[in-house]
């Protein structure tokens, strides 16, 4: 239930401590990858440097203070001066065989659990999902999953596009092509269209677009029948949002909305507060704030705008309101964004007057998960073949599709093919973003995500359904075995050394709001599990004992990969 680096870190620095004394019990040991044992110390060169002696005497006296009873079998000093660490079988075997018995997977509770606030999804009423609103949504979902199942308090943020002097032009247009039409265009999806047509509507006729102009005021003075009128274009797109999310298995449902239109009644005061500390200033009629540090390109200091010269108020006031309710009200520990790279720096300008503030202090972290561009395979905007933007249904739809033609003459049963078919085009689509680091771009591709090996979602629920036909074929459960695991064969020992490192590729994921180093982490896993079946058998094993241990390995394989690839919100089908 152990890390293998993490307890040999451990034990190299008990070595430490016994060759140079206590002060040295925390020095890093820089534990790392070995082509020649399980893992290898460095910690012996720069510590060479500092005590001014020949590292290989330093590396040899480390050694020689190792423990070699428990945990490490074998450590032998190389090159300059690394020492290679060899774990002992009977020490790998019994972590397996411990972690196989374990309900968390080796995964701890995070000691201290906090309070997150993660922002995701938060798409905008009245336009369309995007394949990059796809991407917050899948990763801010994968980040929730991991945080909770650390034990972390976790509070869903939908930060939906609800509010803005848009929804002038689009209120006229829903009384312009009647209510009913309006709701179920929305609704459906065609949300594009209607924002277009709304648009096209107020650039060509100043009569519509000055009628426009008055419902903005009619709006923010909260003129009945107008908020009623706007509240019909926000439920139609939410009706859509959560057919998407729904389709896609995204934990978002109403109760986690917190729209722009929620902080309204807390703008005038934040706007107050930061004026009454002296941290925002009128500016040519308008209250900004400066954030020190923050300079354009011509030298001049950039503005948080947080009212307008005609008292409107913006962005930057709303995110400016929800960051103190989430911090002073929701009191949060932690605050994640996912959202797209272009706006890092209203991010951190708005961090900037939230620490100026004092509402962010010390204890208090606030991080942009920068998410980057997706683009069509001419590295641009994804488009349909007509050339408008690709809706997002359409888009789970075609993977879907072509996610049956994958699996098209493995199944005759069309209601089971169908139900893997679903599982895998959608666990694709969704891997293919999770893969990925997510501040970096990258191309959408079909074709690549669906590929059955490789670093994809079909080629890890593949190997999940492989583990199941192993048992299927014996006739037996894998949620019965329990091994012992015994380390015989390098296959195993490179398995079972994989599979312990479950809850530091939970941990990381969790600190970095990357899932992608969960992802490659169980890639990891699977690739070892197919060297592994491809070496050792398993119900053929020589021995009786070898082949429980052999299911117990694969069975502790299955557990890793599906408890993984349910904290990325990927499906598992039972075959494939
Ligand atoms: N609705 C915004 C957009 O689509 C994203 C909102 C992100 N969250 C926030 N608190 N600003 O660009």
């Amino acid at each position: 239930m152990a890390d293998p680096r993490e307890v040999l870190a451990d034990q190299v620095q008990r070595a430490l401590s016994a060759a140079f004394g206590a002060d040295y019990a925390d020095t890093d040991p820089v534990i790392r990858p070995s082509a020649f044992a399980d893992y290898q110390a460095n910690v012996a060169l720069p510590l060479a440097r500092q005590l001014g002696r020949p590292p290989r005497d330093v590396a040899g006296q480390i050694a020689a203070q190792l423990d070699l009873a428990g945990v490490v079998g074998r450590a032998e000093v190389s090159g300059p001066g690394f020492i290679n660490l060899t774990l002992r079988d009977d020490w790998i075997g019994g972590q397996a065989t411990a972690t196989l018995a374990d309900p968390r997977v080796g995964v701890p509770l995070a000691d201290p659990g906090q309070k997150v606030v993660v922002d995701y999804s938060s798409p905008n009423v009245a336009k369309e999902m995007h394949v990059g609103n796809l991407r917050t949504t899948v990763v801010g979902d994968a980040v929730v999953r991991v945080l909770e199942y650390l034990g972390h308090s976790v509070v869903r943020a939908n930060h939906l596009g609800d509010w803005g002097t848009q929804f002038g032009m689009l209120i006229e247009y829903v009384l312009a092509v009647g209510e009913q039409a309006a709701r179920e265009q929305l609704a459906t999806g065609e949300i594009n269209a209607f924002y277009q047509a709304a648009q096209a509507r107020f650039d060509a006729d100043p009569a519509f677009a000055g009628a426009a102009r008055r419902r903005v005021v009619a709006l923010q003075g909260g003129d009945p029948g107008t908020l009623r009128l706007w509240r019909l274009l926000v439920d139609g797109s939410k009706q859509y949002y959560n057919t998407i999310y729904q389709r896609l298995g995204i934990t978002l449902t109403d109760a986690d909305l917190a729209p722009e239109s929620f902080y309204n009644p807390m703008l005038a005061d934040v706007c107050a507060e930061l004026e009454a500390d002296g941290i925002a200033v009128i500016s040519d009629g308008a209250l900004v704030a400066f954030p020190p540090g923050f300079t354009g390109r011509d030298g001049k200091p950039l503005p948080m705008i947080l009212r307008k010269s005609d008292g409107g108020y913006g962005y930057d006031t709303t995110d400016l309101a929800a960051i103190r309710y989430r911090i002073v009200d929701l009191k949060a520990d932690r605050l994640i964004y996912l959202v797209a790279a272009e706006q890092s720096l209203h991010f951190q300008m708005l961090f900037a007057v939230a620490r100026q503030a004092d509402w962010l202090t010390s204890g208090i972290s606030a991080e942009h998960a920068v998410i980057g561009l997706v683009s069509g395979a001419d590295g641009k905007r994804i488009r349909t073949r007509s050339g408008g933007q690709v809706k997002l249904i359409t888009l789970i739809d075609e993977a879907v599709e072509r996610a049956a033609q994958v699996i098209a003459d493995r199944y005759d049963d069309p209601a089971l093919r169908a139900e893997i078919a679903d599982a895998v085009g959608i666990g694709a689509l969704k891997y293919g973003d999770l893969s990925v680091a997510r501040s970096s771009g990258y191309v959408f591709d079909f074709d690549r995500m669906l590929a059955l090996t490789g670093n994809t979602g079909p080629y890890l629920q593949y190997a999940t359904a492989r583990i199941r036909s192993i048992f299927r074929r014996a006739g037996l459960d894998p949620v019965t075995a329990h091994g012992p695991v015994l380390v015989t064969e390098p296959p195993e020992r490179a398995l079972a050394l994989a599979l312990l490192g479950f809850g530091t590729a939970v941990s990381q994921t969790a600190a970095t709001a990357e899932p992608h180093l969960l992802a490659g982490y169980l890639f990891e896993v699977a690739s070892a599990f197919t060297a592994f079946y491809e070496a050792c058998p398993v119900l053929k094993a020589p021995d009786p004992r070898l082949r429980e241990s052999r299911l117990g390995l694969s069975a502790l394989a299955l557990r890793v990969l599906r408890s993984g690839l349910g904290l990325l919100g990927i499906p598992v089908p039972d075959r494939m």
